[in-house]
């Protein structure tokens, strides 16, 4: 088959992890007969120096025309140290979210059995974890209007906003997942304070009637927040609003310590958006140090959700899985013998290729 990718590489060690994810797609199509087009187009800082805008016209509409999209990552000191920089790399990243209409974050979190020792919780807590984190993404206190200064500069609001349809439409997705894996879903809220999360919780419960098979409990995001840390393997799905999802997700991306081996999708209305969840690590940019793996295991989101290619995803995900057993891995995972990230791009894409 043939499929267009819109490829969006971004900033920092965004253009080196990405290379390496199309090597293992080219394989994957070399193998199993299928056609993938790359378009490249700007995002992030890289966007602003070109054009002026983190999310030029152009790279939207060349989203919004392809089967999926591939991200690297954005964002560059220069903008972190100038909170008042007008134009800044963020702004291209919400505004994507928006645009496309990409309502869910998922973020799954797991274990490999041979990087236990690299997380910072004891081995016995981060055993047997694996979360499938999902975050409703275009809502809440991101989006909300009014936001905004007073007059005088020395009031300042943001604005939390649900309607009904947005908790709808995420936790329904949320239930999708649950439904195929152990049929329970966390629900994570803030309802003995906040309006926006008593709809949520409303909602749910209506929700939860068309699958009666699932056990959907309740917590409160403080409370998550805690048990995330004292017993993350408890957990399955948990489905939350977009800024305790923010938090979370970042939280939970800790727990097994393989930061960089983490994928994500963004699931839209138009097209979805795969990305690698760490940062563009502008420290590394250029040095061909970068984990590769993250953005990979995002590939292999991509074929199961976006194109449907069941097998191919599952290729990958062993040829990365492999890689970790050989220890062929960057310096994040071996500091005494590290490989470059090209040659981890090289060793999955080859294994790809002789699956
Ligand atoms: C994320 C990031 C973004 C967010 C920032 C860069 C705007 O932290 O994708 O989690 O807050 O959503
Ligand atoms: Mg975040």
């Amino acid at each position: 088959m043939d499929f267009k990718i819109a490829v969006l590489a971004g900033d920092g060690i965004g253009p080196e992890i990405i290379d390496q994810a199309k090597k293992v797609i080219e394989a994957a199509g070399k193998k199993f007969n299928h056609t993938f087009n790359f378009t490249h187009a700007l995002v992030g800082a890289i966007a602003i120096d070109k054009t002026g805008n983190p999310l030029p016209e152009e790279t939207l509409n060349l989203c919004k025309a392809s089967d999926a999209v591939l991200f690297g990552a954005i964002g560059d000191p220069k903008y972190d140290n100038d909170p008042s920089a007008k134009v800044r790399p963020e702004q291209g990243l919400l505004a994507m979210r928006k645009e496309l209409g990409l309502y869910a974050n998922v973020r799954p979190v797991s274990t490999f059995a041979s990087l236990i020792d690299k997380s910072p919780l004891k081995k016995e807590i981060v055993q047997g974890v694996d979360i499938m984190m999902i975050r409703e993404l275009t809502g809440g206190i991101y989006f909300g209007k009014p936001q905004g200064r007073s007059e005088d500069g020395n009031t300042a609001y943001d604005s939390c906003v649900y309607s009904k349809y947005e908790v709808e439409r995420v936790v329904r997705l949320a239930c999708e997942y649950a439904m195929k894996r152990s049929k329970r879903l966390t629900v994570v809220d803030k309802a003995n304070v906040l309006a926006t999360s008593r709809l949520w919780r409303e909602t749910a419960v209506a929700i939860a009637k068309d699958f009666p098979e699932i056990t959907m409990d309740f917590m409160f995001v403080d409370n998550a927040a805690m048990q995330l840390i004292q017993w993350p393997a408890k957990f399955d799905v948990i489905v939350t609003e977009n800024m305790f999802g923010d938090i979370l997700s970042d939280e939970a991306s800790v727990l097994t310590g393989s930061l960089g081996l983490l994928p994500s999708a963004s699931v839209g209305l138009l097209t979805s958006v795969f990305e690698p969840i760490h940062g563009s690590y502008p420290q590394a940019a250029g040095k061909n140090i970068a984990n590769p793996l993250g953005t990979i295991l995002s590939v292999a989101m991509m074929f199961d959700l976006a194109f449907n290619l069941k097998k191919e995803a599952e290729v990958i995900r062993t040829a990365v899985e492999k890689s970790i057993e050989a220890d062929f891995v960057t310096e994040d995972l071996n500091k005494a013998n590290p490989k470059s990230t090209s040659q981890v791009g090289d060793w999955i894409a080859d294994y790809v290729l002789k699956s």
